[in-house]
């Protein structure tokens, strides 16, 4: 999400763009490949099942960057939503605007083979490997929708900062039950050979139970794996919670509140795990 940006020429007035899927050259698609393939060997056992059966569904086990037709073809019969090119980041409330819609807005870049590991501009493999398969899944699709709904609203009230924390805890970085265990559903953690690792296993970070007004209020980071993961009971939990919220008294005590800082926590948190906070402190890519 991002303010003040300018509008290329060659977008649409919504911002988006042709995939022009014929242009990719090989090497893009080898770095599509290689990045799947360690994904894909490495999640099984630490995603959220759903993540994996979307895959299946969506056929993205077929080699190459995904043609943005054929996944739309699947995904709409699935649940109605679409994949919609953009030539990077939009404006929030174009952004919010398309969730809302049901369509999903997609870098066509991908990173270079230097880049494998890290950086900071998400590009198609974050976008559709990371974001794309959970969006099959009926309950956490009607979840994006109404994110998107609060999103223009929020946008009136300007309150989006508090919003995109949200987007942020959940939607990139969230972790979800499963039994006894936790199992990663985040796009920025699943898109991530080193935080799909450090997410779940690490002692560093805490792990906190999920409470919206709690995250809403979580200072996050860009530049670095997260201090803090917020774990839902379920895909039904998070629609609910955020379909019966009225977020105006939350945004109302936002106003007069001051942020919470990464790391810390608080006596009213439900915590899983108390991070040790090592990782962060060594500041080891700062
Ligand atoms: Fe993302």
């Amino acid at each position: 999400m991002a303010t003040d940006l300018t509008r290329p020429s060659h977008a649409a007035p919504d911002w988006t763009v042709a995939q022009d899927w014929h242009s990719y050259s090989a090497e893009e698609h080898t770095v599509w490949d290689r990045l799947f393939a360690r994904q894909a060997e490495m999640l099984p056992a630490r995603v959220v099942p759903a993540f994996m059966e979307g895959l299946d569904m969506l056929r993205m086990t077929k080699p190459g960057i995904p043609d943005f037709d054929e996944l739309n073809a699947r995904l709409s019969d699935a649940t109605g939503w679409q994949v919609v090119a953009v030539p990077g980041l939009v404006p929030d409330e174009i952004f919010f605007e398309h969730l809302a819609n049901r369509r999903f807005v997609a870098g066509r870049f991908i990173r270079t083979p230097e880049q494998l590991d890290y950086l900071q501009e998400p590009d198609i493999f974050h976008d559709v490997f990371g974001h794309v398969p959970l969006l099959v899944h009926p309950v956490f699709a009607d979840y994006m929708q109404a994110y998107g709904e609060g999103g223009l609203r929020a946008a009136k009230l300007g309150m989006i900062e508090a919003l995109a924390r949200l987007y942020w805890y959940t939607v990139e970085f969230g972790l979800i039950r499963d039994g006894s265990d936790l199992k990663l559903y985040g796009a920025g953690i699943v898109s991530s050979y080193g935080e799909s690792v450090f997410a779940l296993d690490d002692p560093s970070p805490n792990r906190i139970g999920f409470d919206i007004e709690r995250v809403m209020r979580t200072r996050y980071r860009i530049d670095d794996y997260q201090q803090n993961y917020f774990v839902i009971d379920s895909f039904e939990d998070l629609l609910r919670q955020t379909r019966d919220t009225d977020f105006g008294p939350i945004y109302e005590r936002l106003r007069d509140r001051d942020a919470i800082d990464v790391g810390d926590l608080l006596p009213s948190d439900r915590i899983l795990h108390v991070g040790t906070q090592a990782y962060a402190k060594a500041g080891v890519r700062a």
